[in-house]
């Protein structure tokens, strides 16, 4: 049988999506049509509760025909890197006719691979428009989402997001806030964590979130303390912070008199040389200054400094280990003593190039403890791991890795916020979400204490290890 077989002539289709955001549905679906030869004006995507594109309200009839099914000789479908991540994005918009135009823009890419490149095509603009907005919408969420405690340990926040983001952003949430029960209400559903597994409701409405709690106090002079009025662009903080989101900002209604109050706090703050108070790093030479000033655990008063990471700041792969040791706290590098030259020998022997990787650790300080004349490591506690886990947030969010390696426990923690067995999750990628992967192995310190077979064995899975990642670089970068 042919593909073609499979269409009724002239027939018109509905695809009903079973969610808004559900890319991989609309993607398997879209993929099926154009193996059919469906062009993009006999097709309608319907979205739940809705009626679909104008075409689909052209008769129900239509909308009951069953999708025709591809032969199995059928010829693949090609669709651009650049297609797929802006349309992953795109999907997400609260445009009615986003499916019809990804759909037409795949149509296209089938005779014309490079359709993608003509950035002054109306369609190509519109998707990147779409997926511009979709990511503000997100950047918007991540900043503004403010939780309020209900009780029971239990934190609740309301945010009214524009696009359906809500689902693809509760990884953000969840490994942000990962030791907290905390509900995200919104008007396009809702997401709710309790420490361990995620669940999903309907939507929600204003009323049902909590107006205020007593932490909220606290966190408004928190709030007044870290406001830097040196930084202060009332143009740009107005605009990044619509009004829309001030309601639901307990911090909010201080705005007003700290903008006023900004320029003699300022003037107060170069009178008294003040040091400048921590902010979102913008660039590596910040996170450098950051962790050189942190104290937010008593890590940071052990050994000599704090060792930043190091290695190109657009690298691909991302390298991560627990905390720099004895000869890192004195050279001032990450992994330079007897784990790095493990570790070198290791990338070199699977084919990678450490220059091109960033090396840094999930805590930057050296944890030991004296045993006479000699400082022997300290393994990190967990709430030690995910205070300094914004350092190592900062850090991936400069350097936009695709990789992702982290070594041993205490760096997948650093990473994922949660702890997770080495053993289990070794060997294939964990996705992120900024859409980077993490893999992860053992840290090179546990091969240097085994000896004997098992040191051969774990040897080579480690080899094993490296040798997947590399291949993965691979794929995602050649
Ligand atoms: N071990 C680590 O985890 N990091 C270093 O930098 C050195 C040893």
């Amino acid at each position: 049988m042919t593909a073609m077989q499979n269409v009724s002539l002239g027939a018109h289709y509905a695809v009903h999506l079973p969610a808004p955001d559900d890319f991989a549905f609309w993607r398997e679906r879209a993929r099926g049509l154009i193996q059919c030869d469906v062009p993009p004006d006999r097709v309608s995507w319907v979205e739940p509760g809705g009626t679909g594109d104008l075409f689909a309200l052209e008769g129900p009839a239509r909308s009951e025909k069953r999708l025709p099914v591809p032969s199995s000789n059928a010829r693949p479908v090609r669709a651009s890197k650049r297609f797929l991540k802006l349309a992953r994005n795109a999907a997400l918009h609260s445009d009615p006719q986003r499916f019809g135009l990804l759909y037409r823009v795949l149509w296209r890419l089938q005779s014309n691979p490079r359709a993608m490149e003509d950035s002054a095509d109306p369609d190509v603009r519109r998707i990147e428009e779409l997926d511009k907005e979709v990511r503000r919408d997100s950047h918007k969420m991540h900043a503004f989402v403010r939780f309020r405690e209900v009780g029971d340990d239990h934190y609740v926040a309301w945010f009214e997001p524009d696009h359906h983001i809500v689902r693809a952003n509760a990884g953000f949430f969840m490994r942000r806030f990962a030791n907290m029960q905390w509900s995200i209400l919104t008007p396009r559903g809702c997401i709710h964590w309790d420490g361990e597994t995620m669940r999903e409701s309907g939507p929600a409405r204003r009323e049902d979130a909590p107006q205020g709690d007593p932490t909220e106090e606290l966190w408004k002079s928190y709030y007044a303390s870290i406001f830097n009025p040196a930084r202060l662009k009332v143009g740009a903080m107005l605009s990044e912070m619509p009004k829309k989101y001030w309601k639901n900002m307990p911090e909010a209604e201080l705005i007003p008199d700290l903008i006023a109050g900004a320029q003699a706090r300022e003037a107060g703050m170069v009178a008294a040389g003040e040091r400048e108070v921590k902010t979102i790093p913008e660039s590596l030479a910040a996170v450098e200054q950051g962790i050189a000033a942190c104290r937010d655990c008593p890590i940071a008063d052990c050994g000599t400094r704090a060792i930043m990471g190091e290695g190109a700041a657009d690298a691909p792969l991302m390298i991560v280990g627990e905390q720099p040791g004895d000869q890192e706290d004195q050279q001032g590098r990450p992994f330079v003593g007897p784990a790095g030259q493990l570790l070198d020998q290791c990338l070199d022997h699977a084919g990678i190039d450490r220059s091109t990787a960033y090396v840094t650790n999930a805590v930057k300080h050296f944890k030991f403890k004296w045993k006479g004349k000699r400082r022997i490591h300290q393994t990190p506690t967990a709430k030690e791991v995910d205070t300094c886990r914004w350092w190592l947030e900062a850090e991936r969010s400069l350097v936009k890795p695709r990789v992702v390696l982290a070594l041993g426990a205490s760096a997948a923690r650093g990473l994922l916020g949660r702890t997770v067995s080495v053993g289990k999750e070794r060997g294939r990628p964990i996705p992120l979400e900024d859409g980077s992967e993490l893999w992860v192995t053992v840290h090179p310190s546990y091969l240097l204490r085994l000896e004997g077979e098992a040191c051969d064995e774990q040897g080579q899975l480690f080899a094993r290890d490296l040798a997947a990642v590399r291949a993965r670089l691979a794929e995602l970068t050649e």
